[in-house]
């Protein structure tokens, strides 16, 4: 059931997504792993790789944060090239996958279970704080979760993260023609939210608006670098749920936010 016009609250989207990503994790890992690779940095659908476009720039001896990182999959690469990399996630079970992972790779990711509003460090200790659509579609208040990651990021420090582009919000997640004929208003932030038959909350993605994203991450103390929105490339003919050839040549699946750390302290965040 979708649609419903609710507006859950932070805790309600936390509480069910977490339910939600227990529940699905499974399928999740099976459905994607192959692609995701046990020890691979994809950053979405489009299968842009950290490998080849630098995003984090070196990051031997850096120590670096993966927000929502599933089952590790991008903090085990990036052990992988010598950096220390530790990882957090809302969900148990997606973090039981990292542990079976770490297993079968040989590279083992230190994580957290938590939330990206609350993180369980100190301030300053990340060098880079990084997610591939880790958390930030599913959180309710953006601010607070910016505000986190701006705390434990060092001055100066890169926060890098991917997330569905916001122009996707206007279309029905449909990787078919249906899916290229805009049906919603871009400026509607009613979030998207799923429920039971009990009326009781099982899923919520939220949306923003570039603005909402540019002004989010200007008043929580980030100067944006780059915005990357990358094309879907020839020769890729796997669908991820609404991402697909097809929709990939017309409209950006993925938005990916290049941002550095200020070294003054964040402002108080504005409406609009
Ligand atoms: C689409 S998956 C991406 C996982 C991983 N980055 C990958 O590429 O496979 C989204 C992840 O965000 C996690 N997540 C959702 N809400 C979160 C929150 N508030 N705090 C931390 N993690 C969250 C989910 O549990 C899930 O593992």
């Amino acid at each position: 059931m979708s649609g419903t016009g609710r507006r859950p609250d932070p805790t309600t989207t936390a509480r069910a997504n977490r339910s939600w990503w227990d529940l699905n994790a499974d399928d999740y890992q099976h459905e994607h792993g192959e692609f995701l690779r046990d020890v691979g940095f994809v950053w979405g659908p489009e299968g842009l790789d950290e490998a080849d476009v630098h995003l984090l720039g070196e990051v031997r001896g850096r120590r670096v944060l993966e927000v929502g990182c599933g089952a590790g999959q991008c903090a085990r690469w990036l052990r992988a090239r010598g950096a220390e990399a530790v990882g957090v996630d809302l969900s148990y079970r997606q973090l039981q996958h990292a542990r079976r992972l770490d297993d079968t790779s040989g590279i083992a990711v230190p994580v957290a279970g938590a939330d990206a509003g609350r993180l369980p460090f100190r301030d300053g200790v990340f060098d880079v704080v990084c997610s591939a659509f880790g958390a930030l579609p599913f959180v309710g208040d953006v601010v607070a979760v910016l505000r986190e990651v701006a705390r434990v990021l060092r001055p100066g420090g890169l926060w890098v993260f991917s997330t569905t582009h916001p122009v996707r919000w206007a279309f029905p997640d449909d990787p078919g023609r249906d899916g290229l004929v805009a049906r919603l208003s871009y400026f509607d932030r009613t979030p998207y939210v799923e429920t039971d038959e009990s009326g009781r909350t099982t899923y919520v993605e939220h949306h923003r608006t570039v603005g909402d994203w540019i002004r989010a991450l200007h008043t929580t103390g980030f100067t944006v670098t780059n915005l990357v929105e990358p094309e879907w490339p020839a020769g890729l003919e796997q669908t991820w749920g609404g991402w697909s050839p097809l929709r990939g040549r017309h409209i950006p699946g993925t938005a990916i936010f290049s941002c550095v750390r200020r070294p003054e302290q964040p402002e108080r965040p504005t409406q609009s």
